[in-house]
């Protein structure tokens, strides 16, 4: 049997699981239950990531010590992938003794034969992002961390160091030979490009300025970089170093590291030379998925508009969730989760395209075959070919979906088929063959096929909707377990006429949208107000006033003339820096270049908007605006943005196409 191992990131345990953690897990089980679907032996690996200085100082804030408050937060993620139905086989945690072991052993090999060698350490780290950045790249980022935006801290220690430089060239070498090795195809050309031909220096895998990690095994006065320390999961949860090592010899190489796109440095870069340098084979693939949006706008804790999983599942059902979150969103790409898409997805494609074709092709066969599935003796080759051929056909696609880790369009495939029976229905219109005794023997292949197909299609929705397609099988009455495997999907014609079908309940009922899109708003517009209080609160700034509802709201305003219009000297600018004003909670100091004109300009959109977003935009600004002192700086001009009433959402404008700064806006 083919072996197949697949992973998650270990997540940190900062902070409660949220969508976009579901949506990379959601996905990764997908994947890891359609390998075994068709018949490869798994290992499906998630866990928690749980060393570092960030768990640490929110467990500080939270008065407890960093173990007890992952332990609490790894419980919730535990609690997450039991509700979403993940089959993962194993969850490691960073803080395992035989994990912890694992990294010390790494660690020493690594020193021991000169891999790893101590130096001195200084400069830039991003707690938030655990990662160290050097003087260009922050520069080129405009002085924050490229990754997040924020501040970054200054930091100068005694340290240890990774030999990057020593393994780059034959990194570059294998990614060049090797163009599956980093998928989308896109971030392998931006490794290359942006991080490992202008050249890697030497990675700094110590710190020594706070304590919980694993302790370098022969230096105790460090902890071991806590990327190197979550990297080396993928080999400790499979037991390489220790006693048993069986899972190891069988499963090493991974065949995919599923990660999100802003990770995928560490994980083709750092991970690859670490493995390099022990002697190791490298993962067949590391595969960057991109991030799920809301409503545009990043998912943060401190905006409140994290969307909340157990809700969901609990509003809607695990497989609907697990639907939406596997064929809405190309996987390579970012996504834009928004309620109302949500909602109309479950509407429409779960409760009337599939929900339908089953309850009415189970009711048709009670109606008029006294529940039991007919013969199959009357062809009509033009009307039945759709069905037939695209049934027989549709795993060959689907393994070329999930071969190239695109679950969504694999599903998009099984939705054809669907569409495809329902247009069947249509056209055969059996409602009409049915008042016609003649037409008795059509009627039975037309619910024939129909059955048939609905077999087919509930084998192939197993791995995504794990839940429903044992639902199917109890309406169509498919109890042999030989015509439940995925073999059996290549055949058309193998459920036996006279299968007993039984009417259930709705396997998607539909749901009432208005009242739907009604909570899930007041429930994100709830978040964002207590988010936003608990911001003013730690700032020491009275709460913003409740948002005032948007019809009291009064934004027309009196009819201007051109001449009145043409007074405005609006211009395209492009932010080149973007940093906060110290004083004040709201405001940032934007530098925008105009042609070759720089100006500052300050804007209140810190709470809608990071940095990393801002720089590299083109903005735009009213150029003739009077300049105005605020907070000791003057601003020289103002930002335009669109926002939604009461300010709920704020987002600067920009130009469609790159157009070049310092253009006229007309
Ligand atoms: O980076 N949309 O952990 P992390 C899509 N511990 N995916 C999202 C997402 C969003 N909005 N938010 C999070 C770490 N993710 C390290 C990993 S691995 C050796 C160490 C998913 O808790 C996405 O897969 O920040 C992303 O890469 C991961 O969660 C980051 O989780």
């Amino acid at each position: 049997m083919e072996k197949y191992y697949i992973t998650t990131p270990i997540y940190y345990p900062s902070a409660n699981p949220h969508i976009g953690h579901t949506y990379c897990t959601v996905n990764t089980d997908a994947l890891a239950r359609y390998k075994r679907m068709t018949g490869h032996e798994v290992f499906f690996l998630t866990g928690t990531d749980e060393h570092g200085q960030k768990i640490e100082r929110y467990a500080e804030k939270a008065g407890c010590a960093p173990q007890e408050y992952a332990d609490r937060i790894t419980d919730g993620f535990k609690k997450l992938w039991e509700l979403m139905d993940v089959s993962n086989d194993g969850f490691i945690r960073t803080t395992d003794k035989h994990h912890m072991e694992c990294v010390q052993k790494v660690f020493k090999k690594l020193y021991e034969q000169g891999d790893i060698y101590k130096s001195e350490y200084e400069g830039h780290y991003c707690t938030q992002c655990e990662a160290f950045w050097t003087e260009t790249q922050l520069k080129e980022a405009g002085g924050v961390c490229p990754d997040c935006g924020r501040k970054t801290e200054l930091a100068k220690e005694e340290a240890y160091f990774l030999r990057v430089s020593k393994y780059a060239p034959r990194l570059i070498e294998y990614i060049r030979e090797n163009p599956d090795f980093i998928q989308p195809v896109s971030r392998a050309n931006e490794m290359l490009n942006n991080f490992l031909l202008p050249g890697c220096e030497d990675l700094c895998v110590t710190r020594s300025t706070f304590k919980w990690g694993v302790p370098v095994p022969f230096d105790e006065r460090h902890v071991i970089y806590v990327w190197v320390d979550a990297l080396v999961n993928y080999l400790s949860a499979i037991g390489y170093l220790t006693d048993d090592d069986s899972l190891y010899r069988k499963f090493w190489p991974a065949d995919v590291h599923i990660v999100g796109k802003e990770i995928i440095r560490f994980h083709t870069i750092i991970w690859p030379i670490m493995l390099m340098a022990l002697g190791l084979p490298l993962p067949k693939k590391i595969y960057g998925h991109g991030w799920l949006l809301f409503d545009g706008d990043k998912m943060s804790k401190s905006k409140g508009n994290v969307v909340d999983p157990f809700v969901l599942v609990e509003r809607y059902g695990v497989d609907a969730v697990r639907y939406f979150l596997l064929s809405e969103f190309p996987f390579g790409n970012d996504g834009n989760f928004d309620n109302a898409t949500l909602i109309t997805r479950i509407n429409s494609d779960l409760a009337n395209d599939l929900g339908n074709l089953l309850s009415r092709t189970v009711a048709m066969i009670g109606k008029y075959f006294e529940g039991k599935v007919p013969e199959n003796t009357a062809p009509v080759p033009e009307e039945d070919e759709p069905v037939v051929s695209n049934a027989k056909t549709l795993f060959t696609r689907m393994d070329k979906a999930m071969d190239e880790i695109h679950p969504h369009i694999a599903l998009s495939e099984i939705w054809k088929l669907i569409a495809i029976c329902n247009k069947y229905i249509d056209v055969t219109a059996p409602w009409v063959l049915a008042k016609d005794e003649a037409k008795k023997a059509r009627l039975g292949t037309v619910l024939y096929n129909l059955a048939e197909a609905l077999r087919i299609i509930a084998i192939a929705v197993q791995p995504f909707m794990p839940n429903t397609s044992p639902k199917m099988f109890a309406q169509l009455g498919v109890k042999d377990e030989a015509l439940r495997t995925w073999e059996s999907v290549k055949e058309f014609g193998l459920i036996p006429a006279g299968t007993v079908v039984t009417k259930g309940e709705a396997i998607f009922p539909r749901i009432d949208a208005k009242a739907e899109m009604e909570f899930l708003d007041n429930m994100i517009a709830e978040q964002r107000k207590k988010a936003a209080a608990m911001k003013a609160a730690e700032e020491g700034t009275p709460a913003p006033a409740e948002h005032a509802p948007a019809e009291e709201k009064k934004d027309d305003k009196p009819l201007i003339t051109y001449d009145d219009f043409a007074k405005l000297d609006l211009r395209v600018a492009k932010v080149i820096d973007c940093t906060e004003v110290k004083k004040s909670n709201h405001l940032y100091n934007l530098t925008v270049e105009l042609g070759n004109e720089k100006r500052t300009v300050l804007s209140g959109i810190r709470d809608w908007v990071s940095p990393s977003e801002l720089i590299g935009k083109n903005v735009v600004i009213v150029y003739n605006l009077a300049p105005r002192k605020m907070c000791g700086i003057e601003s020289q001009g103002m930002i335009l943005c669109a926002s939604t009433p009461g300010d709920a959402d704020v987002v600067p404008l920009t130009t469609m196409k790159e157009i070049g700064s310092g253009n006229l806006i007309r």
